[in-house]
């Protein structure tokens, strides 16, 4: 009996999730394709404090804070699609954990991030390069280990921890993903690729949207009607939007621009100060 009550109520989670993801297919688009401006941006130098685990059979950067007091809070890390081996990727981490979180940055690229396709000054280095192809089966990859990873990192830290997720460009479906779910308590992005207005109007966590003024991938009118959807469906959001800045500028800004650098660091900050208003 028992096993036959699980059995309907494992059925039925399937075909809810399965009717959710559907909904998320058909629903209209609000940020679009990762496109050439999702592979640029300038390389960060700075020596990584994290290490190398492997989290339910997934290559993951972890980087844990230096003290750490009462509850321990958690940053889920979704990273762009230089991965979370990159090192603008692994300063941004380490300066979570600075912040006084357990920091986990999965590799769903299983190690073929988009920056093994370019030189060093990020161009691509077969001009036949096809980046929908890549990223078609970088989707597929994360789409199974996400799940069974963010189980995994939940175990790992137990039911008391505050868990958090931020994401960034092809990472912001897996963050807004979570934020969908009780698995966190606040959610957060920045310049997101490939997300539809169901993946707004199904958030049931606190959510940050940090943004670039010049996106094609995430323009001023998906922008505008993001907001319009967390305002009209009663989320609680913040949304914050930086001046002179495009795409890729949470990650990849250029260090010797004033104004990139401190956007880089303000939406930065911004993400630690929306998890710890919901993580005490
Ligand atoms: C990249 O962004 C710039 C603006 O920053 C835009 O002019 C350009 O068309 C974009 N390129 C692609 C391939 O999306
Ligand atoms: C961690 O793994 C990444 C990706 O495989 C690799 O580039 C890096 O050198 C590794 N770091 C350490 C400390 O093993
Ligand atoms: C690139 O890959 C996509 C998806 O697999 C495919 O539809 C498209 O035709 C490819 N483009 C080229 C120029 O080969
Ligand atoms: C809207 O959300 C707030 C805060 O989460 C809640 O207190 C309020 O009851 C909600 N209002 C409606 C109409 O759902």
């Amino acid at each position: 009996m028992l096993l036959s009550s699980h059995a309907t109520f494992g059925l039925i989670s399937i075909l809810s999730w399965i009717s959710s993801a559907f909904a998320a297919l058909s629903s209209p688009s609000l940020a679009g394709a990762l496109s050439k401006n999702c592979t640029q941006g300038w390389r960060h130098s700075g020596s990584p404090k994290g290490r190398n685990v492997t989290i339910a059979g997934v290559p993951t950067y972890l980087v844990e804070p230096i003290r750490h007091s009462g509850t321990k809070k958690v940053i889920f890390f979704y990273a762009d699609a230089f991965g979370t081996f990159f090192i603008n990727n692994q300063l941004l981490q380490d300066y979570f954990a600075s912040q006084g979180y357990y920091v986990l940055g999965l590799d769903y690229f299983f190690g073929d991030p988009i920056g093994l396709h370019l030189d060093k000054d990020l161009q691509p280095i077969d001009p036949n390069f096809n980046l929908t192809a890549w990223v078609e089966k970088s989707r597929r990859q994360a789409a199974q280990a996400v799940p069974i990873w963010n189980e995994a990192v939940r175990k790992r830290y137990g039911q008391n921890a505050k868990y958090n997720a931020v994401g960034y460009c092809f990472g912001a479906l897996y963050s807004v993903g979570i934020g969908a779910t009780d698995d966190v308590v606040a959610t957060a992005f920045a310049h997101p690729a490939e997300l539809t207005e169901a993946h707004f109007t199904s958030l049931r966590k606190p959510i940050l949207l940090s943004c670039a003024e010049t996106d094609e991938a995430f323009p001023t009118a998906d922008r505008n009607q993001a907001v319009d959807l967390l305002t009209q469906n009663n989320k609680t959001y913040h949304y914050q939007v930086f001046s002179g800045t495009a795409h890729g500028f949470a990650t990849r800004g250029d260090p010797n621009d004033p104004n990139a650098v401190w956007a880089m660091k303000e939406s930065a900050k911004s993400v630690v100060g929306w998890f710890d208003r919901f993580s005490t």
